[in-house]
């Protein structure tokens, strides 16, 4: 589905036509280096799942995942007001907040609440296999990697 791009001024915000592109590819960068970071730090806490380190419950776990996780959101519902498409209104966002719940969801289970290793790394492994879908609908725009898109829902 094609993006439309507001101006800046159509978005809310005052300035140009070449306010509002930079505006939208700074928040995108943002959005896009959260998303990285976000999984970067996953995978870190998996490992020390994994592994059983104490560094899983240490304060760098408790408190730096979740300003990332702020960022991401704040840039998400700045980008969605830029390209002016929203959840329960296009499809492949609805898929998004479906995709990202669920993700926190199993993240939960893997670093926290699974009761036995097996769980917890079954539960890591499947919240890696739903970040990968959001990162393909999110590309695609479409919840269906790609392949089609029922329009909005
Ligand atoms: C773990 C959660 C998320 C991941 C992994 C993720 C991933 C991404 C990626 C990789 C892009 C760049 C796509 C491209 O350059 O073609 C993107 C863009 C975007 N994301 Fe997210 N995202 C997440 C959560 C969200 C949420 C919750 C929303 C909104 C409800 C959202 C809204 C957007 C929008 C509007 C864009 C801009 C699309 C465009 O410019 O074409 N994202 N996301």
């Amino acid at each position: 589905m094609p993006i439309f791009l507001p101006t800046a001024s159509q978005a809310g915000f005052p300035g140009s036509f070449e306010d509002g592109i930079a505006g939208y590819l700074a928040l995108r960068n943002i959005h896009v280096a959260a998303v990285s970071v976000t999984l970067l730090l996953f995978l870190l806490r998996g490992y020390w799942m994994i592994s059983g380190s104490r560094l899983l419950t240490s304060r760098f776990s408790r408190i730096v995942p979740h300003v990332v996780d702020t960022v991401l959101l704040a840039s998400a519902i700045g980008l969605t007001i830029f390209v002016h498409q929203y959840p329960l209104v296009n499809s492949w966002l609805t898929a998004k907040v479906v995709g990202l719940i669920v993700y926190i969801g199993l993240g939960t289970v893997a670093l926290k609440r699974g009761s036995t290793a097996a769980i917890r790394s079954s539960a890591f492994v499947g919240a890696l296999i739903v970040f990968a879908w959001i990162v393909a609908t999110a590309i695609g725009h479409s919840p269906f990697l790609g392949t089609s898109d029922l329009g909005n829902l």
